[in-house]
Parts: structure tokens; C-alpha cells; sequence
């Protein structure tokens, strides 16, 4: 074995041969046949039937997640699949999904009873599962036991041997089961179909080392390691190459970057030199950890035209004693500190952030220590979590755990200063003459565009589906909580 991995389960098929198989260029080969052999089936069965082979993708959790799918669709595309939302449809059915939560969870479930249904509506069906929620022996042993009719299961891991493993169950018809313990090297180049023609995302790193006490990402997407800055470079000249304007660089805390790497480089010197790639428009990143974000990187955010002037800087607490207990390691003094330092250096700079409301052991006046937090730091959007209890973190095992009641009333009463904020943040953007990508015809009214500002923030405006993927500049006119409104200049 040439790398670091527990198989659980996998099917025997040609197991014999992958032993003597290296990973890396030649396992993307290998998957690559796979994919054609896919592709050969069904164009033996559309010159049968003339039915296009269709596939359903849906993905639950956060942009990692969404980057992931990216790749899922690239694969079925190649193996000859188009995708339908409509799962009545749907050949393949893959559930790309999130254990962040247990709500999350719940929503798979449930939509898994529906699946049955289908499964005995059409036996051809194939039933994929991969992502976090795949990752928990907990998750595996439920629908080795009760979800008998899902077809492929793997993880976050092990994303690239989709096509082997869906050709296997093909073959077999058996439950194909491949979940590692651990990661193995990066994999390169697998195909990808984005949601945009215009803007990308870009996994700069995978996996968190900083273990929240409350949160179960570091055990289903394994421990930090930092891709090569040569890799990342490849990948946005070739998204640019592709039309892209805009990126976005992905890891869970994107400051700790490179620090893993044989060269260590700083997530800053990384951002510079993305910066300098002709024809790149802006770039995002997501998510700063407040512990270690550096001066350096203040410097490279303020100075860097490219760069855009919003940082996603969850807090997650207001008070003290529950940061402390959470493992953040930084106090509300440490943080406003840092966000009056950025503030000073890039006046004009938007805020968002992620708080978790009923983290045991929270009381009336914690809650109040992240209301007057929130305040102080005037945030454009917050994303605001009901503590939720995952099995296997410290966390799970504090004995005062927060009744539901009273954490969602803290929760409500948290939302009810949020809004004001929010709404203040867009009033002060008013009269101001800003530049915004168009991104898509506005979801509420096909009359108007949206565009998306420097600062992260939305902006519906009139105009014609051709500016869809360009940058222009637009005068902001009025403003509601969540968005702005703007003329094209
Ligand atoms: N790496 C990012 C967060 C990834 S998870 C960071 O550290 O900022 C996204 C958000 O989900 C977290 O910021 C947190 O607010 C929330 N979250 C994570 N675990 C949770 C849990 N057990 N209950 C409720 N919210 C949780
Ligand atoms: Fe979870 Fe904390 Fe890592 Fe974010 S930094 S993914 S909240 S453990
Ligand atoms: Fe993201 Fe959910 Fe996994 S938030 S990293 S998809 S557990």
C-alpha cells in the first residue's frame, strides 16, 4: 500500500489487481477507464431504448460539499449522464451529505424513505450516499440495516473512486460499502462541472485540525493538509483560461494554510501570488479562524485590489467562559481587538460570522455577552446555529446541556438585533457607486439582475441577462435588511 488508509468494506471485485496499484496519475487513469466503461453501457443501452441516461445530485452542508459535487457532476457527465431535478426521473440518485448538525442528518433520512419508494418503482435505480454524514460507523451500520436498498456508499475521503464504485454495484448489484478512516494523498485534475461559468471555488486545503469541542467536521474530513501552491496556480490559470472572474479560496481555516507543506508558505504569500494571475477579477476566501489571522494577511486584504473586502470571521460565542469551554482560543476582548485593528486598516471592509446559540452550559447572560458583541462589530449577515448535540466531541459529553426552549428563545432574541444591524450595514451603503458581478436573474423577480459587491453584499438592479458574469459598476439606491437595490451605471 503506498498509502495511509483503512478499507472497511469494499467489493471484491478486482481487488487483487488494485493492491498492486500506485495511487496518484494512475489511479486517476484508473478511474478514468471506469468512467468509460460507464460511458460504453449506456451507449449500448440508449442505442436500445433512445433514453437518455439521467442522474439527480443533491447536496446538503457547506461550499466544501458543494465543491465535491462539483466533481460528482463532472464524473456522471463523463460517464454519459445529464442531470434532471426531477428524482421521478433520475437513473442515478446521489446524495452528497452533511453531519454539521443533527438536523442535517434528519433531512436525509427522511428524503431516503422517499428513495424507496422509487427504488421499487424502478430496480435499476442506483442510490449513491458519500459526504460527511458517511464518514460515522453510527451512519454506516443504520443503512447497512435499514437502507438496504442504497446502492454505493463512500466518503469524503475517497470522492475519485466514484466511477469504480458505481461500475462495481453496475456489475454486482450488490451494496458497494468504501469508506476510509483516513486520507490519502491529494488527487489532482478529476473532471468538474462548476455551477457558474464565472465564478469558481478552489480547494486551497482540506480537513481541521483545531477540533471545536462542538464540532465533528475534524472527524469526517480528517486532519489539516494544505494542497501545493504550483497545484492551486494551475488550477485558477486554467478556471481563467476557462472565462472565470472570480474565485474563491476553500478550507476550513484558510489561515493556518501551507503550514503542513515540505515549504511552508503563509495563506497571505499565497493570496499574492493568486493575485498576480492575469485576467483573475477578485478573489474570496472562506473561513478565517479569528486565532490566527495575521497582520500579514490584513495587509495583503487591504492593499490587494484583487482581494475582496469581506471577511467571514465566525465568533461563535460572546462570552468567555463558553468560548473557552468551545476551544476557540481567543476571548471577545482578543476579537473585537482584531476587528477594531482591521477596521482601522480597511475602512471599508464587511464582516460576517457564524454564532452557535445553547452551547451547554450558556446561560441568559452569556447569550447577552453575544448580543453586545454582535452589536460592537455591526456584522452585514450572520449565520446563526441552535447548538446541536454530535455524538463523539467533547462537547457531547457536558452535563448541562441548554433546554430547547430557553436556547431558542435566546436565539429569537439574538435574530431580533441581528436584523436591525444588518439593515444599518446596508442603509450606510447607500448613494455609493460600487462594482458588482452579475451573477443570475434575481430568484423573487425576473425582471431584475443580481450582482454580487466586493464587500460579499447582494444587489438586485434592472438590466438584461447579457450582463449575466460581468463586473459594472452600479449606483446603490435603497436598501432592504439582506439586500440592496442599485441602478446600472
Ligand atoms: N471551519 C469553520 C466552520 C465550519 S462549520 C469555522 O471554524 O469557522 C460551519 C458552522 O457550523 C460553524 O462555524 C458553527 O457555527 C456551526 N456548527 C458547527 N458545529 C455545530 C454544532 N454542533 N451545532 C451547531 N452549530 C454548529
Ligand atoms: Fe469545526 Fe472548529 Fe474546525 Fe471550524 S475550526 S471546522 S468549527 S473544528
Ligand atoms: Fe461541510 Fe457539513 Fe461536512 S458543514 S464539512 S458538509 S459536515
Amino acid at each position: 500500500m503506498y498509502y495511509s488508509k483503512e478499507i472497511l468494506e469494499v467489493a471484491k471485485l478486482d481487488i487483487e489487481q488494485r493492491k498492486e496499484v500506485e495511487i496518484n496519475a494512475s489511479e486517476l487513469e484508473i478511474q478514468k477507464n471506469y468512467i468509460k466503461k460507464i460511458k460504453e453501457i449506456n451507449n449500448i443501452e440508449f442505442s436500445k431504448s433512445e433514453k437518455q441516461k439521467l442522474y439527480t445530485l443533491v447536496t446538503y452542508g457547506c461550499q466544501m460539499n458543494s465543491h465535491d459535487s462539483e466533481k460528482i457532476s463532472g464524473m456522471l457527465t463523463e460517464m454519459g449522464f445529464k442531470e434532471t431535478n426531477d428524482e421521478n426521473l433520475a437513473d442515478v440518485i446521489v446524495y452528497n451529505t452533511c453531519c454539521v448538525r443533527e438536523n442535517a442528518e434528519n433531512k436525509i433520512y427522511g428524503n431516503l424513505g422517499f428513495l424507496k419508494g422509487l427504488k421499487a418503482k424502478n430496480k435499476d435505480l442506483k442510490i449513491v450516499l458519500c459526504g460527511c454524514m458517511m464518514q460515522q460507523d453510527l451512519v454506516i451500520d443504520k443503512i447497512k440495516s435499514s437502507y438496504k436498498y442504497v446502492d454505493v456508499i463512500f466518503g469524503t475521503y475517497n470522492l475519485y473512486r466514484f466511477p469504480e464504485l458505481l461500475y462495481t454495484s453496475i456489475e454486482t448489484k450488490g451494496q458497494i460499502i468504501d469508506v476510509w478512516k483516513e486520507h490519502g494523498e491529494i488527487i489532482e485534475d478529476l473532471p468538474s462541472i462548476r455551477l457558474h461559468p464565472f465564478k469558481a471555488s478552489v480547494n486551497i486545503m482540506f480537513g481541521c485540525n483545531n477540533f471545536c469541542t462542538y464540532c465533528i467536521v475534524p472527524y469526517v474530513r480528517g486532519r489539516e493538509r494544505s494542497r501545493e501552491v504550483s497545484d492551486i496556480i494551475r488550477e485558477v490559470k486554467k478556471l481563467i483560461d476557462d472565462g472565470v472572474k472570480e474565485v474563491t479560496l476553500l478550507g476550513q481555516n484558510v489561515n493556518s494554510y501551507g503550514k503542513t507543506l515540505d515549504t511552508p508558505v503563509s495563506f497571505a504569500s499565497l493570496l499574492l501570488k493568486i493575485s498576480e494571475i492575469e485576467g483573475l477579477e477578485r478573489i474570496r476566501f472562506m473561513t478565517s479562524h479569528p486565532k490566527d489571522l495575521s497582520d500579514e494577511l490584513i495587509q495583503v486584504i487591504k492593499n490587494c485590489d484583487k482581494v475582496c473586502k469581506h471577511l467571514h470571521l465566525p465568533f461563535q460565542s460572546g462570552s468567555n467562559k463558553i468560548l473557552k469551554k468551545m476551544g476557540r482560543n481567543y476571548t471577545k476582548e482578543s476579537y473585537l481587538q482584531l476587528i477594531d485593528k482591521i477596521k482601522k486598516e480597511i475602512p471599508n471592509i464587511s464582516f460576517t460570522t457564524d454564532i452557535i446559540v445553547g452551547f451547554p452550559t450558556e446561560t441568559d447572560e452569556d447569550n447577552n455577552e453575544t448580543i453586545s458583541l454582535v452589536k460592537d462589530v455591526m456584522f452585514s449577515n450572520a449565520f446563526t446555529f441552535l447548538y446541536s448535540t454530535r455524538s463523539g466531541t467533547p462537547a457531547a459529553n457536558l452535563k448541562e446541556q441548554v433546554q430547547e426552549h430557553k436556547a431558542k428563545e435566546r436565539f429569537n432574541k439574538l435574530l431580533d438585533v441581528l436584523k436591525p444591524i444588518s439593515y444599518e450595514v446596508s442603509k450606510q451603503q447607500v448613494g455609493t457607486i460600487q462594482k458588482a458581478l452579475v451573477e443570475n436573474i434575481s430568484k423573487n423577480d425576473n425582471e431584475l439582475l443580481s450582482g454580487r459587491l466586493d464587500n460579499n453584499m447582494i444587489v438586485h438592479f434592472k438590466g438584461d441577462a447579457s450582463l449575466i458574469g460581468q463586473i459594472i459598476n452600479i449606483k446603490i439606491i435603497d436598501c432592504k435588511t439582506f439586500y440592496l437595490i442599485g441602478e446600472k451605471l
